[in-house]
Parts: structure tokens; C-alpha cells; sequence
């Protein structure tokens, strides 16, 4: 029987650059237990968004191996079970905000009704909710970042990975924005990974985990 939710296994990641391979990752190893949250921090092109594409599966590792619930089955699960928060939002322009929120959930369309439900609930959560109907376009880029949270709850996922979900959020607004993460974490039990800068918002996960010269290091609190 194995416990763990996520497994990250000896992970290596190798880009072809002009001057030949540049290992982003080497030899990355990370166990999450259900309803774990960790931050991952590390300087600028350290690899963070690289380890959660990984995670996500929109790409894959050079080496090494990825599971979930102890099964290399992660591409078949994500929509289902993994809820992407990217760094560079990517919602659709010619969608609105509720559109845009529903979109994970029309692989399911016999729950309409409670994921419309759901999305309003949550777009209330952060604020959006005289927001609905507005396209990405006519949104500020910190609203933008709040539909592309909600986007990323509305299947209830088991994992969430979080690519810089403030960046573009003042402290009030990231601190809500963390608040409604930490309550999905612990009232939902869904696991957590956010990649961040923010000292004090990396305070409030479990652990923090620091991506240095390829590998991950743990650093405790303080
Ligand atoms: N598709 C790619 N092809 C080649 N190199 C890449 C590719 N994606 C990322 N890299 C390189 O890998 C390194 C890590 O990039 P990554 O985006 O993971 O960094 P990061 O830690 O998320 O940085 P930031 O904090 O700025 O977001 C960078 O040097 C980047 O240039
Ligand atoms: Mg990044």
C-alpha cells in the first residue's frame, strides 16, 4: 500500500541551449502525502516552473519518474484530479469569467448545474462576483489571476500546483488569495504545491522546499 499522493523520483530535466544542454533539473525527489502544502522557492530560471510542468504533465522529465497515488498514470488523471495554476494565467479571451472557470469541468457534464455553482461560489470567494460576464480582456491582470485560481479549484482537485498565483496580487488581495488555498488545503484535502517568492506566504504551507543548482533542498521555517 502506498501513502503517498505525489511521488517525484531522481526527476532530470536537460534543455538543448546554444551552447549545448543546460540540466535544469538534477536528480529532483519530492513525496507529498493527500492534503500535504509545500512551497517551493529558488532564484529566477532555478527550474520551479519547469518541476510543476513536470508535475502537471504538460511536459516530461529527461529522467526519472512521476507518480501519483503510486501509478505513472498522471496524464490520464489531470484533468481529474491535478488543478494547474500557471504563471502566465492563459485564459481564453473570447470566453467570460464564469466560461472560463467551467471549462475543466465540461468533461463532466452531468454536474452543470453544481459546477456552475461552484464557480460562483468560489469567483464570490475572491471577489469576482460582478465579474462574470466580463472576457479576460476588460479584466485587470490581478483579476485575471483570480478567475485562473478559480479555474484551477473547480474540479476539486486532489493536487494543486501553483505557479506564482500572487505575482500580480498587492498583500491584501494575495493574502485572500492564500487564504482561500489554505482552505481548500485544509477543508478539502486537497494537497498543495505553490511556487512563490513571498516569504510570508511560503510561511504558511507545511514545509518549504528551496530548488537550488538543480536540486531540491528543504529549509525550515523561520
Ligand atoms: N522549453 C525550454 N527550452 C529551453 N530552455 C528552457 C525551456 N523551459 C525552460 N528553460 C530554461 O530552464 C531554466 C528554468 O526555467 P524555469 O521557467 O523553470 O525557471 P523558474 O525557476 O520558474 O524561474 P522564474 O522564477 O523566473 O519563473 C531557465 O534557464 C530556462 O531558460
Ligand atoms: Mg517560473
Amino acid at each position: 500500500m502506498n501513502e503517498s499522493l505525489l511521488t517525484v523520483e531522481n526527476v532530470w530535466k536537460t534543455f538543448p541551449g546554444a551552447d549545448g544542454n543546460v540540466d535544469v533539473l538534477r536528480g529532483v525527489n519530492l513525496t507529498l502525502a493527500p492534503a500535504d502544502c509545500v512551497a517551493i522557492t529558488g532564484p529566477s530560471g532555478s527550474g520551479k516552473s519547469t518541476l510543476l510542468h513536470l508535475i502537471g504533465t504538460l511536459d516530461r522529465p529527461t529522467r526519472g519518474r512521476i507518480l501519483l497515488d503510486g501509478e505513472p498514470r498522471l496524464a490520464d488523471l489531470r484533468n481529474r484530479h491535478l488543478g494547474f495554476i500557471f504563471q502566465m494565467h492563459h485564459l481564453l479571451p473570447q470566453l467570460n469569467v464564469l466560461e472560463n472557470v467551467l471549462v475543466p469541468a465540461l468533461i463532466n457534464p452531468a454536474s452543470r448545474d453544481d459546477a456552475v455553482a461552484h464557480a460562483r461560489r468560489l469567483l464570490a470567494r475572491v471577489g469576482l462576483e460582478h465579474r462574470l460576464s466580463h472576457r479576460p480582456g476588460t479584466l485587470s491582470g490581478g483579476e485575471r489571476q483570480r478567475v485562473s485560481v478559480v479555474r484551477a479549484l473547480i474540479n476539486r482537485p486532489r493536487l494543486v500546483l501553483a505557479d506564482e498565483p500572487t505575482g500580480a496580487l498587492d498583500r491584501a488581495a494575495a493574502g485572500a488569495l492564500m487564504d482561500l488555498l489554505v482552505e481548500v488545503n485544509s477543508e478539502a484535502g486537497a494537497a498543495l504545491v505553490v511556487v512563490t517568492h513571498a516569504e510570508h506566504l511560503a510561511a504558511r504551507m507545511h514545509r518549504v522546499l528551496t530548488l537550488r543548482d538543480g536540486e531540491l533542498e528543504s529549509r525550515l521555517h523561520g
